[in-house]
């Protein structure tokens, strides 16, 4: 009898003990659990609403270990440490526009065909809400030449020259860009020996700029203008005939940069 009732005291202890275990081993997972969540979730609204969950779970439950654990690890797989959110998309020209973004700010630029003068562009890019642009940097220039060429081909021309948005500055042999938004002279790329204002050229100074373009079958017969591929010439305003195909750059405000 009494060895009967010193097991049976054996075992209540080792039942108490077990059961105890389990307690500490729960709440240990509990902790575990809490620490993770608060870790890993930024997410303000998710992580307080996970706590509160875990930690009920704690002060209630003590029975079952696996279902306590069952309830401590939901079935909602864990979500993978978030990717680092893409950066905002930099805004764009609109259509039909390509966009450059200078260091003053967003330029759109698009390139048209035509057989105008300096100032019948002027008049066409306005249709478009713009004006004739100048060239802000290298970028820009392959921009508008690859653009030309680009709509060159499929008319089976090879040269043509592009008019942009710069003037003579009076007094001197230089031009400036007169687009309101171009800036400096890295855009300024002149052909050899330009600008030359056509000094002494009776037909008077030459006080516009045009930016020669060639398309890869012009090198099957090239002319007087092969020193001057991608660059800038000066060129009478009202003359549309040398080169004879006329383009022109237009340029206008793009959106505004947004911050972040
Ligand atoms: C211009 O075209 C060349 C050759 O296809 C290309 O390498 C370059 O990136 C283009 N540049 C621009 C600004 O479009």
């Amino acid at each position: 009898m009494k060895t009967l009732l010193f097991l049976l005291f054996l075992f209540l202890i080792n039942v108490a003990h077990a059961h105890f275990k389990m307690d500490k081993d729960d709440r240990k997972v509990i902790r575990k659990e809490i620490i993770i969540e608060k870790d890993s979730d930024e997410d303000d609204g998710g992580s307080r609403s996970r706590f509160s969950h875990s930690h009920s779970s704690s002060s209630s439950s003590s029975s079952s270990s696996s279902e306590s654990r069952e309830r401590w690890h939901p079935k909602r797989p864990r979500k993978p440490s978030r990717p680092s959110r893409p950066p905002a998309a930099k805004p764009k020209c609109e259509e039909n526009w390509y966009t450059s973004y200078r260091p003053q700010g967003i330029w759109c630029l698009r390139v048209g065909i035509g057989h105008l003068d300096y100032h019948q562009a002027q008049a066409q890019c306005a249709t478009y809400g713009g004006v004739l642009s100048g060239i802000q940097n290298d970028w820009e220039r392959q921009l508008i030449a690859n653009e030309s060429v680009r709509q060159l081909i499929p008319h089976n021309v090879n040269i043509a020259g592009v008019w942009l948005g710069a003037l003579h500055v009076d007094g001197t042999n230089t031009f400036a860009w007169n687009d309101g938004f171009t800036t400096g002279t890295e855009g300024m790329f002149m052909g050899p020996g330009q600008p030359d204002n056509a000094l002494g050229d009776a037909r008077g100074p030459q006080n516009c700029l045009q930016l020669i373009v060639m398309t890869p079958n012009y090198w099957n017969a090239p002319d007087k203008w092969q020193t001057f591929n991608r660059l800038i010439d000066d060129y009478w305003c009202h003359f549309a005939h040398d080169p004879p195909q006329r383009m022109y750059a237009c340029g206008k405000r793009g959106p505004p940069v947004t911050s972040g």
